[in-house]
């Protein structure tokens, strides 16, 4: 519409300032270098020299509307400069999305964190408030950033003011990359702050405002170059109608809600008989193209789910506004969409019968062309408007176009001074190019010569999705789930965890924290069963998990997002990276068993987004940040010196001794700083129960050893060794009492306590180390047999004495025993060898027992 008030219009009417403040004034619009193969040229700017007579001010308001038809490097909104060493007086201009601004030739300290949502074609209102040493800048009528200037200004007002070029000299010296490609309208100056109310009434086009210094609606502009100039109502510039795309391509109603989708779009649905109109005329030139029916758009409006009830495709919601006219709609619940016919009124149809769509575009919504090597995010940005060779023209924000070329049938990457860069020939030709595709290179571009190919992708997807090959965008936590979430699969595809760079070497091992300090290696060891112990060749055979964690900062990590779980490293991945290599020590026949082996990623934390430039878009997990662990489960024997001086009451301890390869010295460590170590399997074996795993003190540096306890089980020995033989010392000394007649029942006795012992010694020996070294129980076992072996004596030889002694009764004796002290036994009462017996069992054998039992459990308790 403007379009056409732009090329009709002539300018013939000059209001004069302060005329007219009301809604429906007019105002001026200057196009300068539109188009979409404008080249930015130096001599298209307007131009006013300030009358020299007023003075210089101490308070200014500058205010304008300028609307971008694309961006460059330095867009200048206005230059003002009052000589050639002061040539930005004032500079005001946008990069990218930053404003930017000089006052006094001073570059001025505008809130940089905050960005301007500014979007091609669209209108932007700027004020810029000096006074007071406060330098205010309003967008859209609200405050965007609050800055200082030299108080008093002191601005002389006899300089030279350019709209749309930066002079770098007064009135000179114009750069092609200090442009302005769009429009420009209500420039105004004023010699007084605006009120904030001011402020807004000019931004919600309330008023014109026009300036007591400069307006461009009255002052008289030199217009230098080929600048079409429109009167447009200030109403105008407020207004947002909706933009509308066709689809000049046949679909089914489906597939072009797919596009407009992929488009970043909504499929048109009129809100009213002025977008009814509007989207008409849109048709227009299109009315053959699209179908050979009356029925020409799909409109994005069903009844499919409720017949006769029809609602928006996009939303779901129930439409308000719909222009069918009778005998329409008749299809019933065979035709559930709707689609214009060349009038303008709606008729229904099958949805998936082949006609033009058409989209909605929101101008804040665009695309991004991933795959080139662009210096920021924002040259990244392509929108669609307009048509070329009958089909949707792609414009970059910049100075990139796609457009479609009808000759070679390809899709074409261009720049606006109509250099090729790419092409991409669509095996299907209604294809855009959305999504991940391979493109041919024409000219060198971005480091690919003539003839190579890029991959390119063109979606709406943001950093925060991961794109579809399709163009299509899912969240980054369905990528690589064992779930197909796009359509075309491909968020399955390429699902390695392991990003190695370059100058990866995998058998160096990684940096430690600090540039010098050794990597350090966090152990985790869990004995899991002990499933042997060969006393006899004194070894443990143990089950056991070597966990070991370390950071590798060299590399990053992708797909971690998609599970709170752990993430295995396939073999493809684990054969890329650096893993730590030892050795065992101490193992018996020189052979271990590694059960299993697996390497994770445990955690999934800060995630970096994928760069702007990236086709691929994944996240990326610093490697210094998501420690790697490798876990290795072992089945070994180890060598376990035992010793059974104290048996059975004896504490061995073993040790498993890991080594890491010497060559690692002095880069490589184990930290032990935790007592990361368990024992999990049962703790009570047949003779022995496990204690107190742990990492013995000496570990450190290259070295882990890992001990733990076996505790031999003294209790059954009691039961069944200690407590019989006392028992039977028990019964020979009880036999020392039997009555002296009954001499073989003594001897039965006495010899049956030796043979019963004997028997329980043999018995027990399969169950004790068998070693030549003495033990402590050995040591019991000769006690007990002597003092059995010296009862039966005493039975023999007291026979003998007794015999004797009857003969020759009356005899005095002295009898000197062992001990040496000497013991005179009356003669009056019984003969000399029935004293020694009763010598003999009452204090002699009761003494040696319990002396012996005293010093042999007392060396057992300091041993242990
Ligand atoms: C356009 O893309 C942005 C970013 O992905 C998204 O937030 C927005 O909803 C999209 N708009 C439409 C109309 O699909
Ligand atoms: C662009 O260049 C091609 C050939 O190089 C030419 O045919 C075409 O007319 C040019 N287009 C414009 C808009 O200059």
């Amino acid at each position: 519409m403007l379009n056409s008030l732009w090329a009709t219009i002539a300018v013939t009417v000059i209001t004069s300032a302060g005329s007219q403040e009301s809604g429906d004034e007019v105002v001026r619009v200057y196009s300068l270098q539109r188009g979409v193969w404008t080249t930015p040229s130096t001599t298209v700017f307007l131009r006013y020299e300030m009358p020299g007579s007023v003075d210089s001010v101490d308070s200014l308001s500058v205010c304008y509307r300028i609307r971008l038809e694309r961006f460059t490097e330095y867009n200048i909104h206005l230059s003002y400069a009052i000589g050639d060493k002061e040539a930005n007086t004032l500079l005001f201009y946008n990069m990218a999305t930053k404003m930017l601004a000089f006052v006094n030739n001073l570059q001025q300290n505008l809130s940089m964190e905050r960005q301007l949502e500014m979007f091609p074609e669209t209108w932007q209102h700027l004020c810029h408030i000096l006074h007071q040493g406060r330098h205010d800048v309003y967008w859209q009528g609200q405050m965007f950033s609050q800055g200082q200037v030299s108080n008093p200004l002191e601005l002389p007002l006899n300089g030279t003011l350019i709209l749309g070029q930066e002079q770098d000299t007064l009135a000179g010296d114009f750069a092609p990359s200090q442009v302005l490609h769009g429009d420009i309208a209500q420039v105004s100056l004023w010699d007084r702050a605006l009120t904030r109310g001011e402020v807004e009434d000019l931004a919600s086009c309330r008023r014109a405002g026009r300036g007591n210094i400069f307006s461009l609606d009255s002052s008289a502009v030199e217009v230098s170059g080929d600048v079409p100039v429109a009167q447009v109502a200030l109403q105008e510039l407020c207004r947002t109608s909706p933009h509308y795309l066709v689809l000049p391509e046949k679909r089914s109603v489906p597939s072009s809600l797919t596009q407009c989708h992929l488009l970043n779009a909504t499929m048109t649905v009129p809100n009213s008989s002025e977008d009814n109109s509007r989207l008409r005329t849109a048709l227009v030139p299109f009315m053959s193209a699209c179908s050979s029916t009356p029925w020409k758009l799909w409109l994005g409006v069903t009844d499919a789910k409720s017949e006769g009830v029809w609602a928006n495709l996009n939303s779901g919601d129930i439409i308000s506004y719909h222009n069918f006219v009778a005998p329409f709609p008749y299809g019933g619940t065979v035709e559930n969409c709707a689609a214009l016919f060349p009038d303008g009124t709606w008729g229904d149809a099958k949805c998936d019968l082949k006609k033009c769509g058409a989209c909605e575009l929101n101008p804040a919504d665009f695309l991004h062309l991933r795959g080139l090597c662009f210096e920021n995010d924002h040259e990244t940005r392509f929108r669609v408007e307009g048509y070329y060779s009958g089909r949707p023209l792609f414009r970059g924000y910049y100075d990139l176009l796609i457009l479609w070329d009808t000759k070679s049938a390809q899709w074409q990457l261009k720049t606006t001074s109509n250099r090729t860069l790419a092409s991409y020939a669509p095996s299907d030709l209604e294809e855009y190019p959305l999504g991940a595709r391979i493109w041919q290179v024409r000219s060198l571009l971005c480091g690919t010569h003539e003839g190579g190919s890029l991959l390119l992708s063109l979606s709406a997807c943001t950093h925060h999705h991961f794109m579809c090959r399709s163009g299509h965008c899912i969240d980054h936590r369905y990528r690589c789930n064992l779930r197909k979430d796009c359509s075309d699969g491909s968020d399955e595809d390429d699902c390695g965890v392991v990003v190695e760079g370059e100058a990866y070497r995998r058998h160096l091992p990684p940096p430690g924290p600090m540039d010098s300090a050794p990597l350090r290696l966090v152990p985790r060891v869990t004995l899991m069963r002990i499933t042997a112990v060969d006393t006899v060749n004194m070894a443990v055979t143990v089950d056991f998990q070597v966990q070991l964690k370390w950071t590798d900062s060299r590399l990053t990590f992708t797909h971690l997002e998609n599970t709170r779980k752990v993430v295995m490293l396939t073999h493809e991945d684990s054969d890329k990276i650096w893993l730590p290599r030892y050795r065992f020590l101490n193992l018996r026949s020189g052979q271990v068993n590694l059960l299993q082996e697996t390497i994770q990623v445990s955690t999934a934390t800060s995630p970096q987004l994928p760069h702007y430039n990236a086709v691929k878009m994944d996240l990326v997990y610093p490697g210094a940040n998501n420690p790697l662990t490798i876990t290795q489960d072992y089945m070994a024997s180890f060598a376990c010196p035992f010793s059974f001086l104290s048996f059975p009451f004896n504490i061995q301890t073993c040790s498993i001794d890991l080594l890491l390869q010497p060559t690692y010295e002095g880069f490589v460590e184990i930290s032990v700083s935790n007592q990361d170590v368990a024992f999990t399997g049962m703790q009570e074996l047949a003779f022995f129960s496990v204690e107190s795993t742990r990492y013995s003190p000496e570990s450190g540096g290259g070295l882990l050893r890992i001990e733990f306890e076996l505790h031999c089980y003294g209790g059954g020995m009691v039961l069944g060794l200690f407590i019989p033989s006392l028992l039977l010392l028990a019964a020979s000394w009880a036999s020392l009492f039997i009555r002296w007649e009954a001499f073989l029942e003594r001897l039965i006795m006495s010899i049956s306590t030796l043979l019963i012992f004997y028997l329980l010694r043999l018995t027990l020996m399969q169950s004790i180390p068998s070693s030549m070294i003495i033990k402590l129980i050995d040591i019991w076992f000769f006690f007990v047999i002597i003092i059995l072996f010296i009862n039966i004596h005493i039975h023999i030889f007291a026979k003998e004495e007794i015999k004797t002694d009857f003969a020759s009764q009356n005899k005095p004796l002295f009898v000197r025993p062992a001990g040496g002290a000497v013991v005179i036994v009356s003669d009056s009462a019984k003969s000399t060898p029935m004293k020694v017996l009763h010598l003999y069992r009452g204090i002699i054998l009761p003494a040696v027992v319990i002396v012996f039992n005293i010093a042999f459990w007392l060396t057992i308790i300091i041993l242990r």
